[in-house]
């Protein structure tokens, strides 16, 4: 993969490819990680005298504009972060980005409305979306893909776009790569993964890829009930997917077979109802009433999880363990997040929820190896896939 240092990109344009897809409530951004992590690349760009034409997605408006998806104020968080001023194109590559990229000067940055307000970019079809990639990278000279939480998704501007223009893969994707390299290549023992999340069919392809290469599995968060209502237990109200306890069965047999520790709650958090206030107990994880669900992994789990990552070597941790969003039941998040910062093993933490859970708990950011910009495309690349963005960026 060729890096920024192999592009010449002086008074060139350079289209690049961010993941800027950040939390906005009300038009105020709530985690702006995605953003910050995409500033050195940038820079770079600039202070080499590049006309940096950035673009990115925010949420799914599905291929057509919607303001309540409008990249604007991320032009501003953007610009504050550089220091210097970023104009913000109306549209993807309609008279506004064109009128806005025509007018840059060497060093200046203009970022371009959501990429996903055109239904080009997320096409199924190969000949859409490439016309709409002939479109985009009409705009610039060079491109440099840099949103690694992109690059598992098969769209216009990380999959077609390198293949028109000259291209490099930006510091971000570099690094991300690297760290994810490390997990699979050379790897020091014992290796442990926590896992959390709601939904257990979001992770089915990594988990059968990780019981080959994981000494330790925990589960938690709203997929850990599935589990426990494979093994037989009652779970009441709790999240469950009932048509994955087959698959789930096949994990547990397998675990067992392989010696993998695959470890789950001894005790949760079992509330009335889902809600911040709700009323809740902790119980075993083997009786929670018919009544309640289980919002949180109990006190005995995060001692019983914190023992299985205090001696590990390598870590890497996806999805919260609770309803961290709710302070009452973000104590089971918390503890993990304590336990891979008191650990001394190279520690990663895979992707949106998870990060911006570490960064909303107020914990220390450098007490982690690697804060990872990419949850679903971490997990793919763990799950061995091959990354269409990685993929275009590597011939
Ligand atoms: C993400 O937030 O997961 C990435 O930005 C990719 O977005 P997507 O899941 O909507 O494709
Ligand atoms: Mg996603």
């Amino acid at each position: 993969m060729r890096g920024l240092d192999d592009l010449e990109v002086t008074g060139r344009r350079v289209l690049v490819r961010a993941d800027l897809n950040v939390p906005i409530e009300d038009g105020v951004i709530t985690d702006d990680g995605r953003i910050r992590a995409s500033v050195p690349t940038i820079q770079t760009l600039v202070a080499r005298g590049a006309k940096v034409i950035v673009c990115a997605h925010l949420g799914r408006p599905k291929g057509e504009p919607n303001p309540k998806y409008t990249l604007r104020p991320v032009a501003e968080r953007l610009g504050e972060l550089l220091g210097q001023g970023v104009a913000f194109a109306a549209d993807v590559v309609g008279e506004s980005a064109l009128s806005e990229t025509n007018a840059l000067h060497d060093g200046q940055v203009v970022l371009l409305e959501n990429l996903r307000y055109e239904p080009g970019e997320e096409s199924k079809d190969d000949a859409t979306r490439r016309a709409f990639a002939e479109k985009l990278a009409g705009l610039a000279d060079l491109y440099v893909g840099d949103g690694f939480g992109a690059v598992h998704r098969k769209h216009a501007s990380v999959y077609d776009v390198p293949q028109i223009l000259p291209h490099a893969a930006g510091g971000l994707v570099v690094a991300e790569v690297g760290v994810l390299k490390k997990l699979t290549d050379e790897l020091e023992r014992p290796y442990v993964v926590v896992l959390g999340g709601a939904k257990v069919s979001d992770k089915l392809g990594v988990i059968a890829n990780l019981l080959s290469r994981v000494d330790r599995l925990l589960i938690g968060g709203g997929m850990a009930y599935t589990f426990l209502k494979a093994q037989g237990h009652e779970v009441g109200q709790s999240l469950l997917q009932e048509d994955q306890l087959d698959q789930v069965r096949g994990f547990l047999d397998e675990a067992a077979k392989r010696g993998v520790d695959l470890v789950l709650p001894v005790d949760v958090l079992a509330a009335t109802h889902f809600a911040e206030d709700a009323g809740h107990e902790v119980v075993e994880a083997t009786a929670i009433p018919a009544d309640r669900q289980g919002l949180d992994i109990g006190p005995k789990t995060r001692e019983l999880f914190a023992s299985k990552l205090a001696d590990a070597r390598t870590i890497f941790w996806n999805g919260p363990m609770g309803v961290f969003e709710f302070d009452a039941f973000a104590g089971g998040t918390r503890a993990v997040a304590e336990a891979l910062i008191a650990s001394e093993a190279f520690t990663v933490v895979g992707g949106g929820d998870s990060a911006a859970a570490v960064r909303k708990l107020g914990l220390p950011e450098d007490g982690f190896s690697h804060i990872s910009t990419g949850g679903g495309a971490s997990l793919e690349y763990l799950e061995g896939k091959t990354l269409p963005g990685l993929a275009a960026l590597e011939d």
